[in-house]
């Protein structure tokens, strides 16, 4: 299938793998590129740029297809180095970076001064223009149903990537929510050029995170995310566990005189224990409505085949029948 998407970043299929954190490792990137996808790093995951140096060679060692790094901006005070981090970027030859979090205007010179493309993630329209503005490549437009951070607005992706189509230029993906054909198929209709799956991505032979995590999202329904931190407005979805219940009692109680250090035991530091470790009411952790369509841990290769083929299946036969 040819998009604009499988043709700014060289790919077989419109298929991208978000950054994840401590999801994101050489092993599920270079395994969703070489099933024609494009896999990304996630790159505050490894804790230096050095680590990030090495964590790109390990994957340039497992693929020669494109692969990307993930760069999240955050709203903290102490920032990462995020100049050591591009360096490594640009160093390890890498040449597609997906931005998250912030505004990512202040490293666009120096990321295409380097002939990387940028694929800007943006939960409103309205941020999607601005990323177009600054000279971002693409976006990934992340609807309210997605795992991780959806933003404030609450504008699920049946109205977000119509409305991003009529709005955009640039080529977009569409993000939260997707895990199979149709959503590619439905995601083409509505006007993007391509998809981005999360949470699918975990539930994958090649995903390097504990069994328990696994599991644990092929046997959640759409029913069972939570958002958290909303009082913060620093949204997240994650997955309902005891740490989750005991986040939102706490929510409810201290209302609006809430701060992160009244949350700090519930999501400060827990992503090891649990992707690592397995230890499922260790903490919050991101996971999209899309657990409710998980159902089996195939490898990536067979989750982009079958995606593929039951999107040509439903183009071909279903729609192209309902004409008939
Ligand atoms: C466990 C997990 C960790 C994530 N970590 C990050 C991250 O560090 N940076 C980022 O930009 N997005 C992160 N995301 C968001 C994903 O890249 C993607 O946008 C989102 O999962 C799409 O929604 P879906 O889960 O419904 O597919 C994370 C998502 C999950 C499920």
């Amino acid at each position: 299938m040819k998009t604009r998407i499988t043709e700014l970043f060289g790919i077989q299929h419109p298929i991208i793998q978000g950054g994840m954190h401590y999801v994101g490792f050489a092993e599920l990137a270079a395994a969703v590129s070489n099933a024609g996808g494009l896999g990304i790093i996630t790159g505050l995951t490894q804790k230096t740029p050095e680590l990030l140096a090495r964590e790109i060679a390990r994957c340039r060692a497992l693929t020669d297809k494109p692969f990307g790094v993930n760069l999240t901006f955050l709203p903290i005070v102490n920032a990462p180095d995020y100049p050591g981090y591009i360096r490594a970027i640009v160093e390890g030859g890498v040449k597609i970076v997906e931005t998250a979090g912030n505004n990512p205007q202040k490293w666009m010179p120096l990321l295409h001064e380097h002939g990387i493309k940028v694929i800007h993630k943006c939960t409103s329209v309205c941020h999607a223009l601005k990323a177009e503005s600054i000279g971002c490549d693409a976006i990934s437009v992340d609807g309210f149903e997605c795992g991780g951070h959806p933003g404030e607005d609450d504008v699920p992706n049946f109205i977000l990537l119509p409305r991003a189509a009529e709005e955009l230029k640039i080529p977009f993906v569409a993000s939260g929510g997707m895990a199979d054909g149709r959503s590619l198929v439905a995601a083409l209709a509505l006007g993007a050029d391509g998809i981005n799956m999360g949470t699918r991505f975990i539930a994958t032979q090649e995903a390097p995170v504990h069994e328990n995590v696994k599991q644990a999202i092929v046997a959640a329904s759409e029913l069972d995310t939570r958002l958290v931190m909303r009082p913060l407005r620093n949204t997240e979805r994650v997955l309902n566990n005891a740490a989750v219940e005991r986040l939102l009692a706490k929510e409810k109680e201290l209302g609006s005189a809430i701060s992160f250090q009244d949350i700090i035991q519930e999501v400060a530091g827990v992503y090891p224990r649990i992707m690592e470790k397995g230890e499922m009411d260790a903490g919050a952790f991101s996971c999209g409505m899309v657990a409710g369509l998980i159902r089996d841990v195939p490898t990536v290769q067979a989750l982009i085949d079958r995606t593929m083929a039951e999107a040509q299946d439903l183009i071909r036969q279903r729609l192209a029948g309902l004409l008939a």
